[in-house]
């Protein structure tokens, strides 16, 4: 009798020890408005990972423009927003996938919070991000500093006027890169670049027409054929938006890569502008 309930108790302790951890994979996320929090859904549900939100003590609960005073205000002070705890131990997982906004060209500041608050280094960790124009590259490259001791895999980015193509994109970035199985059919390399021929610079024109923080001209092109249609990545001189307020001048011009998918049927979009 002593040895039965003896074995009761070692299984219902090992049980009690498993149901932390129910998956190798953490999608741990920080989201203000939602999007990246669809990302993040979408990525737990396909892996059957466990999944956390970051939350801030003080939610950034304003309006678009409450949001960026704020948080410009913070981040003249050089202060970033307190966290509530994880309720996971991050020590549990093999790979973390570190999902956020893109505030000001980088993650949002929440998750520097958390980078600040619990150790990553030597962690596999899977950066996703939504943006208004771009942002993966260039916060993944701060990513890259902030935690050298980190095994920083490819990302997935996208634009919050896409959402709709997440459910999609996600599974195919989660089986491109081994995370996910099942077959998948590659890509073709892009195009040596070209200089654009009338017809594409419209199609430019079009992808980047109603976005009001692109006032760009198309010089060069890639392109390759994808399933449904044509992605492009467009070369084009960044012009001003006007003289900045305290010159006489306009800033010269820079040049930005502007990704463009063109599906048969569909308007074409730019999916991310690498500045
Ligand atoms: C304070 C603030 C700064 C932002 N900065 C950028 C930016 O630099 N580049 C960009 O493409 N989008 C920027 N955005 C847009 C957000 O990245 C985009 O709306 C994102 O999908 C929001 O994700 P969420 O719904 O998960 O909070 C910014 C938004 C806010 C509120």
């Amino acid at each position: 009798m002593k040895k039965i309930l003896l074995l009761a108790a070692v299984l219902i302790l090992a049980a009690a020890c498993t149901q932390k951890k129910t998956s190798k994979y953490l999608v741990l996320y920080y989201s203000q408005t939602a999007n990246t929090k669809a990302v993040a859904e979408q990525i737990a549900n396909s892996l059957g990972a466990d999944i956390e939100a970051i939350e801030c003590v003080v939610p950034y609960d304003g309006d678009f423009n409450a949001t960026i005073q704020r948080s410009q205000k913070e981040r003249a002070e050089g202060v970033l927003p307190e966290i509530k705890p994880l309720s996971v131990d991050v020590n549990a997982y093999d790979v973390i996938f570190l999902g956020y906004p893109i505030w000001f060209g980088t993650y949002a500041p929440p998750v520097a919070s958390l980078l600040e608050n619990v150790d990553l280094n030597g962690k596999k960790i899977v950066p996703f991000c939504t943006f208004g124009s771009g942002g993966l590259d260039s916060s993944v490259k701060d990513l890259k500093a902030k935690l050298p001791n980190a095994e920083i895999l490819p990302g997935y980015g996208v634009r919050t006027a896409r959402i709709e193509a997440v459910p999609a994109e996600v599974e195919r970035f989660l089986k491109v890169n081994g995370l996910l199985a099942g077959d998948f059919s590659p890509l073709p390399d892009f195009s040596e670049a070209r200089p654009v021929t009338e017809e594409e610079s419209a199609l430019f024109d079009t992808a980047v027409g109603d976005y009001p923080m692109i006032r760009a001209k198309a010089e060069e092109v890639a392109s390759r054929a994808v399933p449904g249609g044509m992605e492009y990545i467009f070369t084009a001189k960044d012009l001003p938006m006007g003289p900045a307020p305290d010159a006489e001048v306009e800033a010269p011009a820079r040049f930005i890569k502007v990704y463009v998918l063109a599906e048969d049927g569909k308007a074409p979009v730019f999916t991310q502008v690498l500045r």
